[in-house]
């Protein structure tokens, strides 16, 4: 059986994500929905531990396919232990990030071949894919502006502004060429006109 749906929340560095990550998880739970809330990379012990590796910022130079493997490593621990088992029981699951995010930091940010991404993606997932994908898109600078007052920055925090203007690119693109699956919202309007479109995604979905 899997009755739960599988949603997942995407953008650029300080699109607001965490904050509409806890209202999309407060409005299914207002509706009785049971929710897991996870992320990626991470979301187990040893795939949190893959994510450190991978955000560290270090001397030695990072191989693309390297980063790749180890982003998909970590999710399929991550598939394992928490997503499936949850939406077997009939739990949704959210997620901080998915596949999306390699297609779009891996594929599009740092150019790796998008089939090589397909490839892998039917390796570790099947055919498990979200039942939605939220995509807040923002002018880049601005969200990085944002990103950049939290503090230190993350290995791919610290990329250049064409890294992510790429970034966003490949969401874009994504969610064009798929609307079943992808709703963007403009993430750079006021957060409660933010929410109202993400409201109305979610009333669709139930
Ligand atoms: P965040 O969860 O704080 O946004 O940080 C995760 C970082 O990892 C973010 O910069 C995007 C990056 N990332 C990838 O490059 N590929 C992936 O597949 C995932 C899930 C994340």
């Amino acid at each position: 059986m899997n009755s739960g749906k599988f949603l997942t929340l995407e953008g650029t560095e300080g699109v607001g994500k965490s904050t509409n990550l806890a209202f999309v998880r407060d409005w299914l739970e207002a509706r009785n929905i049971e929710v897991i809330v996870t992320r990626e990379p991470g979301g187990t012990p040893l795939a949190e531990e893959v994510r450190g590796l991978l955000l560290a910022k270090r001397e030695e130079p990072v191989n693309q396919t390297a980063e790749l493997l180890l982003v998909f490593a970590a999710r399929a621990q991550h598939i394992a232990q928490v997503i499936k088992p949850a939406l077997a029981r009939g739990a949704w699951v959210l997620s901080d990030r998915f596949t999306d995010a390699t297609f779009a930091y891996q594929g599009g940010g740092r150019g790796l071949d998008k089939n090589v991404i397909q490839q892998l993606e039917r390796m570790v997932q099947g055919d498990l894919r979200p039942d939605l994908t939220l995509i807040l898109d923002i002018d880049v600078k601005l969200g990085l502006t944002r990103a950049s007052q939290r503090g230190e920055l993350d290995r791919f925090e610290s990329e250049a502004l064409d890294f992510f203007e790429r970034v966003r690119a490949a969401y874009r693109e994504r969610a064009v060429a798929n609307p079943k699956q992808y709703a963007m919202v403009d993430a750079g309007q006021s957060l409660e006109k933010v929410q109202q479109d993400i409201d109305q995604v979610l009333q669709k979905l139930i």
